[in-house]
């Protein structure tokens, strides 16, 4: 480990009651269950100019050391302003971030290079985790990487072509019978019997604190803050982490305003917006969709529970909202990515342009508004290549 670059102080407060812990990896708040947050002491926050996204924003991570194990990329990624596209589909100012570039392809790898450094301050070597297939297929690559840790990744059965990367000697791919909530529950299930880590999903931090590095990058790049900022959600975690780092930002003086969060989902699995249409701040048992299917794999996560008050109360703080996308949306984005920025996205990724593209046309988007919008990976993750089925 290299040494500290300044001291600083992170404390963990539940998003939820407010209960404060001192450093250490918890998932939840002991009282009441909710996500603990980084919370920095930001009046001595200093972000350094550096390639290196784990220096440049060392002091916004929930990490003691500047990791000196991860020689691959793992931010940096464009942001680019696409008047061609603004101008097809009437957009005043767009703006498109575009992780398609990652390793990995999506970003994903963000936060597994934050998780692992994270995992190997804290001395843990081995952890189980599950996914629809981005997380798990950036986790098995930085472990094998690292090599240092072994990693245990779960998927239902029809998944598991999105899992062809899951491989490695200490990568270990266990397939369920059923879909993406019994894997979680299957790695629960192991991790407990082994008494192996359960990372923890969307209740990671450190996956958390990662993602929101994508919108600092682009506040940085950008000449105003966004009016408006779209992202694809299935648990949440990266439109979560990104919130944490827009008010952080506001605090450093980085960010003018709150933009409007905008959450996108595929209509074929939207549970947060059945819910949300309701003004229900919970995910009811008539919102979950059992078995989602659509094109949109990476999103298709039927039940988010878990996840989903946190995300509702972020959209609703911000005035924005949850907006659902079919197919022929999804595709008619992905064929403007490509056409227009050279974009091969994850279908995923282009469901948030295709959510912006809606709201712009019902107006629910002005065209004087400055819009952000997160396209977080491309195709070349394993599940998401053509010449796979
Ligand atoms: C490409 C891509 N976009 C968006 C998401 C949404 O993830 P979350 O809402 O859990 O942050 C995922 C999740 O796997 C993804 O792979
Ligand atoms: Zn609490």
């Amino acid at each position: 480990m290299r040494q500290l670059l300044c001291k600083k102080t992170v404390v963990l407060r539940c998003a939820q009651c407010g209960r404060e812990y001192s450093y250490e990896f918890r998932l939840r708040c002991e009282r009441c269950g909710g996500p603990v947050d980084p919370v920095y002491s930001l009046g001595a926050v200093q972000l350094v100019e550096s390639a290196n996204p784990f220096e440049r924003f060392f002091d916004l991570l929930p990490l003691e050391n500047v990791p000196d194990t991860i020689d691959w990329p793992t931010g940096n990624t464009p942001c680019v302003r696409s008047d061609a596209l603004a101008a097809a589909r009437r957009f005043g100012e767009l703006y498109i971030k575009d992780e398609s570039g990652l390793p990995t392809g999506t970003t994903k790898d963000r936060m597994a290079a934050c998780v692992l450094a994270q995992f190997a301050e804290l001395g843990i070597e081995s952890f189980v985790a599950s996914s629809t297939g981005n997380s798990s297929t950036a986790f098995a690559f930085a472990a094998r990487r690292l090599g240092t840790i072994d990693v245990h990744l779960f998927c239902g059965v029809d998944f598991v072509g999105r899992h062809a990367d899951c491989v490695g000697d200490n990568v270990h791919l266990h397939v369920v019978q059923g879909d993406y909530v019994d894997a979680s529950h299957a790695a629960r299930d192991f991790a407990l019997a082994r008494g192996i880590t359960a990372e923890g999903g969307f209740f990671n931090a450190a996956r958390r604190e990662a993602l929101k590095l994508a919108y600092l990058e682009a506040f940085d790049e950008m000449p105003a803050a966004p009016d408006v900022v779209v992202q694809a959600v299935s648990s949440g975690m990266g439109i979560y982490g990104a919130y944490r780092g827009m008010r952080e930002y506001m605090a450093l003086g980085r960010l003018a305003r709150m933009p409007r969060i905008v959450c996108v989902q595929q209509a074929s699995c939207a549970p947060m917006l059945h819910a949300f249409r309701e003004s229900s701040s919970a995910i009811e048992p008539h919102h979950v969709v059992p078995n989602p299917k659509g094109i949109a794999a990476a999103i298709l996560r039927g039940d988010p529970t878990q996840t989903y008050p946190y995300i509702y109360r972020i959209v609703r703080e911000t005035n924005g909202t949850i907006v659902a996308v079919d197919e022929a949306q999804i595709r008619e984005a992905w064929d403007l990515l490509l056409r227009y920025e050279g974009i091969d996205a994850d279908y995923a990724a282009a469901a948030s342009l295709a959510g912006a593209i809606a709201l712009r046309a019902s107006g629910a988007i002005a065209e004087s508004e400055r819009v952000l919008v997160n396209v977080t990976g491309g195709r070349r993750t394993a599940g998401n290549r053509r010449d796979v089925a």
